[in-house]
């Protein structure tokens, strides 16, 4: 039994990524072999190459987290035909992310009673291009008033597509002008009107797997400085909310690599935009909280692969969420702490903390001694290079060393070293 090993081959689809990856690559190399259920397993990783496949080519990678799917349908279906055939286990699922956009994530999040703003769909500015739309839209399309939709939104409000990312679209609109002016652009893109909060603080959360950081986002600064190293910038109750939020809806969509955007005022969080099949994880976005966002990464990959986490194909039944939903004898904190329930049984998040603390122990240190390295160094130089114009990447380097360098105190704070 003792030369029982598995190799378990982790799949990287990438875009022009290669900080995290690199990051990854180097932080899976010291998860080691791991001894369970009677047999050693060892962890590899590999850069998936896209080429033609036949249906029924056997899929070597037990896992992939995918970078690349949300917009280039070939590695998408690929995707799929592993999750069908070989139960490739997926980060995230296509299945879902096609079918749960922006949109049915709002109205699902709305039933179970979170604070989405007012959000009203209007139909499309110009006509679908197909000849056989004329008919059907002056038969049945009831005329709209758009004006009368707008303010009963009430002004500011904001103007985005139903299945938006990437600020594509989104519009801020103060008035009568603005608005149509936003409509008309809007095109063929099918629309969103939501209603603004005014918030204290923006909380981005990034979820993988059960762990999840909830971090102090200002979307108004460059890039580099989006996120402020600020603990505790929430309410105790904020805080708690915010992090279920993330939870809950990757729990109740299938996803397990994803970013949740929260605008808080007071104790009241609103989710506004939660399906990010591609968060962002990048160094110069991340930098305090990239060690830990990868090495999530690599720790959930792990925990997948050894212990032979079934994924799920296709989208889930929502119906035990559905049930706390209806219930009209519980609070909206209640039903809050019962979705978190139910979230942390999806992700089997004691059992997995448990896991981490037999198998990877030595990690955190591992991870720390490296982002002190050399090694990580020249992961910096490189990104910051490729990134900035030249005379910029003084600035930046010493930008990016600080961040992570208060990271390194912090954590070897934690650890105890
Ligand atoms: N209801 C709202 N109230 C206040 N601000 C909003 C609201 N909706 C959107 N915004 C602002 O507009 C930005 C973009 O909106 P949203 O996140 O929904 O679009 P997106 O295309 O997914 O953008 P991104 O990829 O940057 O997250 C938000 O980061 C926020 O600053
Ligand atoms: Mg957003």
């Amino acid at each position: 039994m003792a030369n029982d090993v598995r190799t378990h081959l982790i799949g990287l689809l990438l875009g022009a990524e290669e900080d995290w990856p690199r990051a990854f690559e180097s932080i899976l190399g010291m998860v080691g072999p791991i001894k369970a259920g009677g047999q050693t397993h060892t962890l590899a990783s590999e850069r998936v190459r896209i080429h033609p496949f036949d249906l029924t080519d056997p899929v070597r990678h037990g896992l992939v987290i995918d970078r690349l799917a949300y917009w280039y349908y070939h590695p998408r279906e690929w995707l799929k035909k592993a999750s069908l055939m070989d139960d490739t286990y997926l980060l995230n699922s296509p299945f879902t992310f096609q079918a749960m956009e922006k949109h049915s994530a709002y109205v699902a999040m709305l039933r179970l009673g979170m604070k989405i703003p007012k959000t009203v769909l209007v139909p499309y500015k110009n006509p679908v291009d197909n000849v056989r739309w004329a008919y059907t839209a002056s038969r049945y399309n009831d005329p709209f008033d758009l004006e009368s939709i707008a303010e009963e939104v009430g002004y500011p409000l904001y103007m985005k597509p139903f299945d938006g990312g990437g600020w594509r679209g989104v519009s801020r609109v103060d008035d009568v002008e603005g608005l149509h002016r936003s409509y008309d652009e809007s095109g063929n893109m099918l629309m969103h009107l939501q209603a603004t909060i005014d918030y204290d603080h923006f909380a981005r959360a990034l979820s993988i797997g059960p762990e999840t950081m909830v971090m102090d986002f200002r979307p108004g600064e460059p890039m580099h400085s989006r996120y402020a190293v600020t603990h505790d910038f929430l309410s105790p109750q904020a805080g708690w909310e915010a992090e279920t939020v993330s939870k809950v809806v990757n729990a109740f969509f299938g996803w397990e690599f994803n970013s949740a955007e929260m605008l808080v005022k007071g104790d009241e969080v609103h989710p506004i935009d939660y399906a990010n099949a591609c968060p962002d994880v990048a160094l110069t976005s991340l930098h305090y909280y990239f060690p830990w966002a990868i090495t999530a990464l690599v720790r959930w990959s792990a925990y997948c692969m050894v212990t032979g986490r079934q994924s799920f194909i296709g989208v889930r039944s929502p119906r035990a969420y559905f049930d706390v939903a209806d219930d009209p004898d519980r609070s909206y904190t209640e039903k809050m702490q019962a979705y978190r329930r139910l979230a942390d049984e999806e992700f089997e998040t004691d059992r997995y903390w448990e896991w981490c603390e037999q198998h990877l122990p030595h990690l955190p240190e591992r991870v720390l001694e490296w982002v002190g390295s050399d090694d990580f160094d020249r992961l910096l130089v490189d990104t910051v290079t490729a990134t900035y114009p030249e005379h910029e990447h003084e600035q930046f380097l010493a930008h990016f060393r600080g961040l992570t360098g208060m990271w390194m105190n912090d954590q070897s704070h934690d650890l105890g070293a």
